[in-house]
């Protein structure tokens, strides 16, 4: 039996490690040997890289791709799309949504791993519909989550819904890396009984459950798992791909790994890990196991996020009482799984909730949107008393929110006018405004700066 590999050094291992700062040039002479490896797929793209090249890196992520693209070519390219979302933290309207997918199908992105917070796939519709029709690759995600109303039966129904949407495959996605063996071995069992599509697995090594919870989830049928080239694996990154490709073969599976090129790309990563140390962009605590999350159940990021924000206002000695108040603020809100950017409501709002001395006393403007509807429909009961309380009676909108939105394509391309080269260019700045118009600035007296220079080396030479 194959094991699908999808190395995930460029984004997940990237993000989670170094905070999404690898520049494009610090991988682009590995590429080709990523190509020759015998991966499944490369994640690369999506996720934090598209903000993190505009904001951090003075890079077009859609240059990004299209490099990566001229490099790669046997090796299928995936992305990570946070379904209506795209890869920010709003809704957009649907023509943005068919759009962005549109253009990254273009530039060379082979599979969408596309998922919604809170598993409310008409969040995720209209990008799986894109996604197929450009011929693309669509895979519909479960967030993994655990709570009172969270089931196999719930997990089960949910893998029946993506497959009618006509996904390729499905993904269940342990962002917390909290999923242990035994749930991922019944679960997997469970989805490959209830649907037909190949089944993969998602999941992180912070809490050190990793290894084990792939090899069992593999045992069960799972068609394929993301891993990190070693020197990029562990901690809060995924589990090595060296390492599940010696255990993998040793018990049987076919992975279709080079283990030669292997080794060649983990030297290279190797002495980029050391720079990332010595410059102080790789911190040594992400790289370690942290099983708190499985004390607390909450993801290890979000945690750190909790810890921070109490230390900005000096209030860490309310630590205890905060994490007592995050399952009952989670409850409150119908068990919304803890990933971007259910993670921070929850978080900012179980803080206030303690800090203010009265549940609900100030409410984010998310967690208000939240609670009308905005988000989608919760996988739980929201508590009706929350709702009347923060809501003061406005109605809670039941459909699908996007559906509320005017197209904003077009409209954006005009307003932004010469700033913007391309629709590409267009997509980036509704993505990020202020992010995405400050890089075309840049670019821009970059060029202009350029050309003097041309001109002058040009009079030299005359001269
Ligand atoms: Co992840």
């Amino acid at each position: 039996m194959k094991v699908k590999i999808t190395e995930t050094v460029l984004r997940d291992g990237n993000q989670s490690l170094i905070a999404t700062r690898m520049p494009f040039s610090d991988f682009e002479p590995i590429l080709e040997k990523l190509d020759q490896a015998g991966y499944h797929s490369l994640e690369c793209w999506g996720g934090a890289t598209f903000d993190s090249c505009l904001r951090y890196l003075d890079e077009d992520p859609w240059e990004r791709l299209r490099r990566i693209k001229a490099k790669v070519k046997n090796t299928k390219l995936q992305m990570l799309l946070r379904g209506q979302n795209i890869l920010g933290y709003k809704h957009y309207p649907d023509d943005v949504v068919r759009k962005f997918v549109a253009h990254a199908a273009q530039n060379g992105m082979d599979i969408f791993r596309i998922f919604d917070a809170l598993n409310d796939f008409r969040n995720i519709e209209v990008a799986v519909d894109e996604t197929l029709k450009q011929g693309a690759h669509a895979q519909g995600c479960i967030c993994y989550t655990t709570s009172p109303i969270h089931n196999l039966e719930k997990y089960e129904a949910m893998g029946i819904e993506l497959e009618k949407l006509g996904v390729h495959s499905i993904c269940i996605k342990d962002m917390a890396g909290i999923m242990g063996p035994q749930e991922a071995y019944d679960l997997i069992k469970a989805l490959k009984k209830s649907v037909k599509i190949p089944v993969f697995l998602h999941t992180h090594s912070t809490t050190g459950l990793g290894p084990m919870t792939y090899m069992k989830a593999v045992e069960a049928g799972c068609d394929g798992i993301d891993t990190a080239i070693s020197s990029f694996s562990g901690g809060t990154s995924q589990p090595a791909t060296e390492s599940l490709n010696y255990a993998l073969k040793q018990m049987g599976f076919e992975t279709g790994l080079n283990e030669k090129v292997l080794k060649e790309i983990n030297d290279f990563f190797k002495t980029k890990k050391t720079d990332y140390i010595a410059s102080g962009i790789l911190d040594a605590f992400v790289m370690g196991t942290e099983t708190d999350a499985l004390v607390y159940q909450v993801p290890g990021g979000m945690l750190s996020n909790l810890i921070a924000q109490l230390k900005a206002q000096n209030s860490i000695n309310r630590l205890d009482e905060v994490l007592e108040e995050t399952p009952r603020v989670r409850k409150d809100l119908g068990y919304p799984p803890l990933v971007t950017p259910m993670s921070q409501m929850v978080g900012v709002q179980a803080a206030t909730n303690v800090l203010a001395g009265e549940r609900y006393k100030m409410v984010s403007k998310e967690v208000r949107a939240y609670l009308k509807g905005e988000y989608g429909q919760a996988p739980g009961e929201v508590d009706p008393e929350l709702i009347a309380k923060v809501l003061e009676g406005e109605e809670v909108i039941t459909g699908r929110f996007a559906d509320t939105l005017e197209p904003a394509f077009d409209r954006t391309k005009k307003e932004i006018g010469s700033l913007a080269r391309n629709d590409e260019d267009v997509l980036s700045y509704i993505a990020f405004p202020q992010v995405a118009e400050k890089y075309f600035l840049r670019r821009e007296e970059k060029e202009s700066r350029t050309v003097t220079y041309s001109i002058i080396k040009k009079e030299v030479e005359t001269v």
